[in-house]
Order: C-alpha cells, then sequence, then structure tokens
C-alpha cells in the first residue's frame, strides 16, 4: 500500500510560511542586501521557521504537503524533513527530481539560459559544461597554482576585515580567476549581474513591480551578456574561460557564467562566518592553524551553522515513488537544509562549532548535513569554492590573529541561529602570530577593546 503523505493545517502552513518566507525574502533570494540581513537577524528569523518545522514533523512526520506555498510557485509544495526522504530525493535521479522547479525561475531574469532552469538533454550538456570548466571530480583544479596566487595576493587587509572590504576583494578574485586578470577592476560587470538580481528579488512575490522593470533588465541582461562574451572570446590564459575550447559542447557557455559569478558571493559570506568562528573559539583556531584537514572541517561547519543557500528545491518531471509514497508529476519539493543542520531536536552538536563531524563521518552519514547538497545536481563548484575559501583563510591566519568585534559569538554561548554578516568585523591583533590558543578572555578583551 502507498505511503499517504499527510497535510500539514492551514495555521500550520501560514506559521511556516510567514517564517521561512519571511527569513528569504528578508535576506532577499537572489541578491542579499543589508538591512534585510540585519532586520532577519534581530528578529532570529532562522529559529521561528525551525520551530514551525519542528511541530508539523511533531504532529504529521517527516514529509508534509503544504497546501499554500508563494504566490507566483505552484498551489502546494512537498516539504521533506525526515533524513532517509532526503537521502531519497538528492540521490535519486535529477532527471525526475529536477532541480528546475518553480521556485527557482526568478533566475530567469539573470540567467535564462542557466544551469538550474534546465531540464533533460540540455540540462546534461550544460552540466557536463559546468563539471568540466569547474574540474568538479579533481582533486585539486587543474588551474590550482594561478587560482591560490590570486587569492592569495588579494588577501591583504590592513588592520581589519569588514564584509564590505571581503566583498570587494572577492569580487575582483571572482573576475580574476573567470575572466583574467584585466578583468580584475571590472566593477560593472559585477554591478550589471547585481542589478539584475536585486530585480529578481521581486519575481519571488511581486510579480507585477518585475514586470515593470522587464524592459530594463532585458537591457541589463543583454549587455551582462555582451561583456561575458567579450571575455569568452579573449579567453585570457589561465582563466576559467581559456576552458571552454576543450569543455564538452553546450549551446550557450556565456549563460553559464552569471550563476558562477554570483556564487563567488556565497564564498566570501562563507571565508568570514569562518573567521567569525575561529576567532572566538580559540582551541580551534589553534588546531586550524597547524593542520589544514581540521581548517576545511571548520569551513564545512561555517557553512553548516549558517548556510549561504539554506534551500534546496526541486520539482518531479513524471510520477515519482519516494519510498513508498506517490508523487504526481510537477511536485514542487523543498527541503530546508539551513534548518536540517541546526536541528536541536535531532542533533547533539547543532548549536556549537563543531568541526570534528567532519572529521569522524557524522556529517557523511547524514544526508541533512548538505551545505553544498549532494547527487547529480549537488553544487558543481563545491571543490573551487572550498579552494578559495581554504587559500583565503590559511593566508589570513597566516598573517595575523583577529578579535570579532561584531556581531557577538561566544565560544560559551549556544551559536545564533541567524547571523548578520554584513555586520561581521575582525580586528587584528598586534603581536606576534602563533599558533597558541588564545584564551577566552584575551579574545573578548581584544574585541571590546576595539
Ligand atoms: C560556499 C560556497 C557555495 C555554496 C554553499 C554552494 C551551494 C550550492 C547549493 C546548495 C546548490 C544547489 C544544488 C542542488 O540544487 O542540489 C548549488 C548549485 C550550484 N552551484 Fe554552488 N555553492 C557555492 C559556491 C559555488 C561556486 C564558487 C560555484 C561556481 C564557480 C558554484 C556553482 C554552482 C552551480 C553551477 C550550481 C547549479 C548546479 C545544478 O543545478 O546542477 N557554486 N550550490
Amino acid at each position: 500500500m502507498a505511503r499517504e503523505i499527510p497535510t500539514a493545517s492551514r495555521g500550520e502552513n501560514l506559521r511556516f510560511l510567514l517564517a521561512y518566507t519571511a527569513a528569504t525574502l528578508l535576506r532577499g533570494p537572489y541578491a542579499h542586501g543589508p538591512r534585510g540581513a540585519s532586520l532577519a537577524a534581530r528578529l532570529d528569523a532562522t529559529t521561528h521557521a525551525l520551530r514551525a518545522a519542528q511541530e508539523i514533523r511533531r504532529r504529521h512526520g517527516g514529509l508534509i504537503w503544504m497546501p499554500r506555498w508563494t504566490p507566483g510557485t505552484t498551489g502546494r509544495t512537498l516539504l521533506v524533513l525526515a533524513p532517509e526522504d532526503v537521502e531519497a530525493v538528492l540521490s535519486g535521479p535529477a532527471e525526475l527530481y529536477s532541480p528546475d522547479s518553480p521556485d527557482k525561475h526568478g533566475m530567469a531574469v539573470f540567467q535564462p539560459d542557466g544551469l538550474s532552469l534546465s531540464r533533460g538533454r540540455m540540462r546534461r550538456d550544460r552540466r557536463d559544461f559546468a563539471e568540466y570548466v569547474l574540474d568538479s571530480h579533481a582533486p585539486r583544479h587543474r588551474l590550482c597554482d594561478r587560482i591560490t596566487r590570486i587569492v592569495r595576493t588579494e588577501m591583504t587587509f590592513p588592520g581589519q576585515i569588514t564584509h564590505a572590504e571581503a566583498g570587494l576583494a572577492f569580487r575582483r578574485i571572482a573576475r580574476r580567476i573567470l575572466f583574467g586578470d584585466p578583468a580584475r577592476d571590472d566593477e560593472m560587470t559585477t554591478d550589471i549581474l547585481r542589478a539584475l538580481r536585486s530585480d529578481a528579488n521581486w519575481d519571488v512575490n511581486w510579480r507585477a513591480v518585475r514586470r515593470l522593470r522587464g524592459r530594463r533588465d532585458a537591457k541589463l541582461l543583454e549587455l551582462f551578456t555582451r561583456r561575458v562574451s567579450g571575455y569568452v572570446r579573449t579567453a585570457t590564459a589561465g582563466s576559467l574561460m581559456s576552458q571552454f575550447a576543450d569543455a564538452p559542447i553546450c549551446a550557450d557557455p556565456s549563460g553559464q557564467v552569471a550563476q558562477w559569478l554570483m556564487a563567488f558571493e556565497s564564498t566570501t559570506t562563507a571565508v568570514l562566518q569562518c573567521l567569525a568562528l575561529l576567532s572566538t573559539h580559540p582551541h580551534q583556531r589553534a588546531e586550524a592553524v597547524r593542520n589544514e584537514d581540521y581548517l576545511r572541517a571548520c569551513f564545512m561547519e561555517a557553512v553548516r551553522l549558517w548556510d549561504p543557500v539554506p534551500s534546496i528545491t526541486r520539482a518531479t518531471t513524471g510520477d515519482a515513488d519516494l519510498r513508498g509514497a506517490h508523487l504526481p508529476e510537477d511536485t514542487s519539493l523543498l527541503i530546508p537544509v539551513g534548518l536540517l543542520q541546526r536541528d536541536d531536536e535531532r542533533l547533539d552538536y547543532a548549536d556549537r562549532f563543531a568541526p570534528e563531524i567532519w572529521l569522524n563521518g557524522t556529517a557523511e552519514r547524514d544526508w541533512t548535513i548538505s551545505p553544498f547538497s549532494r547527487g547529480e545536481a549537488g553544487c558543481p563548484g563545491r571543490d573551487l569554492a572550498t579552494l578559495v575559501a581554504m587559500t583565503a583563510l590559511s593566508t589570513l591566519l597566516r598573517g595575523h590573529r583577529y578579535a570579532l568585534a561584531a556581531p557577538e559569538i561566544s565560544a560559551s554561548r549556544p551559536l545564533p541561529r541567524t547571523i548578520d554578516t554584513f555586520a561581521i568585523k575582525l580586528v587584528a591583533l598586534p603581536g606576534p602570530v602563533d599558533t597558541r590558543a588564545q584564551t577566552d578572555q584575551e579574545v573578548s578583551q581584544s574585541a571590546a577593546g576595539s
């Protein structure tokens, strides 16, 4: 007999919808902004959404129909909270559980030809192309030496690191890696994409407003595509563009670039979060400076704790059997990994900095711990993002010890569930750099004095 999927009540649906989409909308789904991030942190939007999800799971189990989802998407969405169901969906064929879900359609504003919006043959071609250029299956990207050199030269922050400064440095890094050194100061290309992404934010709920901006967006997209195509043609040696010539055929190579350029912002966020954690956790910092595997685990913890891509969405392209439950074609699925990774009813490490889970198999075994997603549609840029982040972190940690001036984080209290990454400010401490663990008192004194 088929597994029945219960339906959440209207009240439960409304509570979860308000809490979850409020967090998403405040952050800005396609372009995050400081005002929304600050408000989301003050309201602690993640905790409200987590509590709503936990209550639904307590009453109905781990797979639930949410009868009403946001306007602009489908009428109902399947909320996936059980680890076994998360695993079944992510490890299932991307052909059937397609990442091209209605929730992502706002992306068409800035990348109508993007991998995430494709299906069938087109998707396979674009995915093969992305995997080749991003060198997804190699232990080290084939351009690793150049990439690490770029990152090292850009990691120069005299005195302090703020989100604004780090953001600019990572924009330069992204352009140099993608397009080559001549693009280092081409802020215009990044700004055009940013403007398109901000407009895409409106697509989530305010289609009428979006329509008003349609003409402007068409022009911006044309301009962005022209600039990217110029870089593709030039194919500066050592850039990702230089890899296009040998990559598997893809109908629109330039159309893949917007998502890559955008994704470097998540890498910036993750690096800042990791530095904030290491600056407030002296024992973990001391180990991270000595041991590269441990530093990598710290980076993964930073993305688990405050996931820059907190929702994984799918749409079924035909009838599907999800562990005995029948899903009709066009079922929208939501896996709220950002909540599941902080699920304090399941995980005893939910609210603490626990790099060891990435070293002892705990994270690997549990599919709800998937900040880069997994399976056929998992992030193809994971290793590149990790390479960039690891190089940035080890360069900065080798040069300085930092104290976190804002926001407030402490090793002796549960970590906040919502963080305002834009507010992160790290102050370099005077004195020689060493690998000794700072005492908690030293850290808080330096932060208070800055
Ligand atoms: C900390 C940094 C990053 C995080 C946390 C992250 C996370 C994710 C997640 C969760 C997905 C969704 C996968 C799914 O639907 O199952 C994704 C997709 C994707 N990411 Fe990343 N990502 C990061 C950096 C990057 C970078 C640097 C690139 C490229 C340069 C990149 C390229 C992509 C692409 C092309 C997709 C679409 C995959 C598909 O639809 O098949 N990401 N990423």
